[in-house]
């Protein structure tokens, strides 16, 4: 395994590869790796015959007063999960060369990016499509691998990569969870022992409104009611949104159905903690 920091030496060996008739993989990452990520480069490794992995802290779609300065860092536990779970490259571009003076082009999708995180994080999203858009042009790869526990960055970056034409398959993978249902975070490493039991409200809440959809409940205010009710008893817990919207355009709905996407953010203390599930999917 390879570790690359420039962006013209990535571009060569991903030209190399693809004029020697290689498929290209990807999975971009911000790193901490866990086993989310793991899997993405586990499934990489069977599509295709480089896998290359970024990781890169992206400066552009973190806000005023969010995490970058903290958020967690370690290339040496990072390499060694990324070796174990197959990538050939790892790539890990300086922000002084993604983001040179006089940077001043930016991708912007428009209404996907409107409600859920993008509502509580204003500009997140034109970071996150920037920054993919950017490292797709220097990776080139043929297919990119991305988690569905971002549900929305993933639908976000399928519009784009359909707007914009880019020739790149999108593939997504299903959310990775620890053994008591928490999906697998880099920012699960912010909490402290009482705030992880507390964490559990999420997919407590959202088992409680799968139980309720597959028993027949189909309003929308009252699936709701459930989520607020299990979220609202933990102590260190508060809701940033419940939403109950369309899985492909993320629009709300008052009555849930198959293709009813249910998206939750909470925050645990001072971290901010996201999940979903379409309710109609086992
Ligand atoms: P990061 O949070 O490091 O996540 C990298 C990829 O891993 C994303 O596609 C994310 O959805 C996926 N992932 C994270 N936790 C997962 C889990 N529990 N199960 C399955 N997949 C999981 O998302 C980003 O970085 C950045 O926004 C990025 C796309 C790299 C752009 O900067």
């Amino acid at each position: 395994m390879r570790i690359i920091e420039t962006i013209a030496e990535m571009q060569s060996l991903s030209g190399a590869a693809r004029d020697a008739g290689e498929i290209v993989v990807f999975v971009p990452t911000m790193g901490y790796l866990h086993e989310g990520h793991a899997s993405l480069l586990r499934e990489g490794r069977k599509r295709g015959d480089l896998l290359v992995l970024s990781i890169f802290v992206n400066p552009t779609q973190f806000g005023a007063g969010e995490d970058f300065d903290s958020y967690p860092r370690d290339l040496e536990r990072d390499r060694q999960l990324a070796a174990d779970a197959g990538a050939d490259i790892i790539f890990t571009p300086r922000a002084s060369e993604m983001y040179p003076a006089g940077f001043q082009t930016y991708v912007d999708v428009e209404r996907l990016t409107l409600p859920l995180c993008g509502r509580s994080r204003p500009g997140h999203f034109r970071g996150v499509t920037t920054v993919v858009c950017k490292l797709i042009n220097i990776v080139m790869p043929h297919a990119a691998l991305f988690g569905k526990k971002d549900y929305q960055q993933l639908a976000v970056i399928r519009r784009m990569v359909n707007d914009l034409n880019m020739n790149v398959e999108i593939v997504g993978m299903p959310i990775v969870r620890e053994a008591d249902g928490l999906a697998m975070s880099s920012r699960n490493a912010y909490l402290s022992t009482e705030e992880r039991r507390s964490a559990l409200c999420l997919i407590r809440a959202i088992s409680a409104a799968r139980d309720a959809f597959r028993n027949g409940e189909r309003s929308v205010a009252a699936l709701r009611d459930r989520v607020l009710k299990i979220v609202s008893a933990e102590p260190f817990a508060s809701i940033d949104y419940t939403e109950f919207c369309h899985k492909d355009t993320l629009e709300g709905v008052a009555r849930a159905d198959d293709t009813t996407l249910l998206a939750l953010a909470v925050k645990i203390g001072k971290t901010r903690l996201i999940d979903n599930t379409i309710l109609g999917e086992e």
